[in-house]
């Protein structure tokens, strides 16, 4: 048993959207935030540090203006229930979250409809929304699809992304079609820095976007929904309405806020630095790592039939190495378990952790 822990400041977590943060690091986080920049109130989510970050979002996603929420469930909801109005039906991929892990929050709540796209594949092409929409507008009943969605990277494909010329190719049938466009854009931050785009590039593409606080920017929970001052206007009412005007997030927004510069840079290097370690890894006995097609931070490494995994796992954790199959691994021999490569990667040379990853392939061989 290894005396190594996860939030060790030198360890490698190959799991998760970014750092693993503990209350305990927030809370020194803040302190320093206090006695530097500063934290100032909100009333009820609205101005002070939260105003700061809302007008900091709405900037740096050039958007002309932004608001905070307190989960990207919300955001997403918010967002296509202002596109749609109350009635109508929107166009997502079947595998994004808003379709699978909200309990049909849409359909329930706000009486929209939505229409699954590219069934168990990462996106849908922009064929396919036209044909989508041709449907939808030559049944016996008129009932138009009136916004569409594109979730990138998807969390329920590892992490892959829609490639760049699709969504471009989105945008613009959305566009041509008269029908308003959101982009779940929970890791919008990493997924930029992983195909070299600026935020920018996407958000420029859609009529609103929802960016994650707690993913990658480091505050314990909050998105940010961006858009055109009519989209946004007003919408603090609908965010009460459904019970999420909290009473204060200042500490939240100032974390995200001081999560923003330099993030796209470190985690550009991060990723370098993985994509290299994971060729590395691919050339030891007993481990494959071949990546996603449409691949962004994760990557999924198989282990030869003859190698235990819980001896594997514990041997990488005594070099302080981090990693976590799944529950229900697939078939035997097959394994796949995701490496998610993250700003931990930056902690230690490439070397060291090469060499960890063969000496515990060794330990582990029966
Ligand atoms: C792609 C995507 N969108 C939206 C959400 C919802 O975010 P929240 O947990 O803040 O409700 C998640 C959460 O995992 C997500 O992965």
């Amino acid at each position: 048993m290894t005396d190594k822990k996860p939030e060790d400041a030198d360890s490698i977590v190959l799991i998760g959207d970014g750092e693993a943060r503990t209350a305990a690091d927030q809370l020194r986080c803040l302190n320093e935030i206090a006695a530097t920049t500063g934290i100032e109130d909100d009333d009820f989510s609205r101005g002070g540090s939260v105003g700061q970050l809302e007008r900091a979002m709405a900037e740096r996603l050039g958007k002309e203006s932004a608001i905070f929420m307190p989960t990207g469930t919300l955001a997403n909801h918010l967002a296509i229930r202002r596109h749609c109005g109350t009635g109508g039906r929107a166009a997502v991929q079947e595998q994004s979250h808003l379709f699978n892990d909200t309990g049909d929050s849409l359909q329930r709540l706000s009486s929209i409809n939505l229409v699954p796209l590219a069934t168990g594949r990462v996106y849908f092409t922009a064929a396919e929304l036209k044909e989508a929409y041709e449907t939808s507008v030559t049944g016996r009943v008129m009932n138009p699809i009136s916004a569409v969605m594109v979730e990138t990277p998807v969390r329920r494909r590892s992490g892959q992304i829609v490639p760049w010329p699709e969504v471009q190719a989105i945008s613009e049938v959305s566009r041509s079609l008269g029908i308003p466009s959101h982009l779940d854009g929970a890791r919008l931050f990493m997924v930029a820095a992983a195909t070299g785009n600026d935020v920018r590039d996407y958000s420029d593409l859609f009529d609103s976007v929802y960016v994650s606080l707690y993913k990658f920017l480091g505050a314990p929970f909050g998105g940010i929904l961006a858009g055109n001052s009519d989209f946004i206007d007003g919408m603090y009412h609908d965010r009460r309405m459904f019970g999420g005007g909290l009473a204060q997030t200042a500490l939240v927004a100032a974390l995200a806020l001081h999560g923003l510069p330099g993030f796209a840079e470190k985690f550009a290097a991060a990723l370098e630095k993985g994509k290299q370690l994971m060729r590395a890894i691919d050339g030891i006995p007993g481990l494959s790592v071949t990546p996603f097609e449409h691949s962004s931070n994760i990557f999924p490494l198989t282990l030869a039939d003859n190698l235990d995994l819980d001896r594997f796992k514990s041997a990488l954790a005594d070099h302080g190495i981090f990693i976590y199959p799944p529950e229900q691994p697939g078939e035997p021999g097959v394994r796949p378990i995701d490496l998610h490569v993250n700003a931990t990667m930056l902690r230690r040379p490439n070397d060291e952790l090469a060499s960890a990853f063969s000496a515990a392939a060794a330990q582990a061989t029966a």
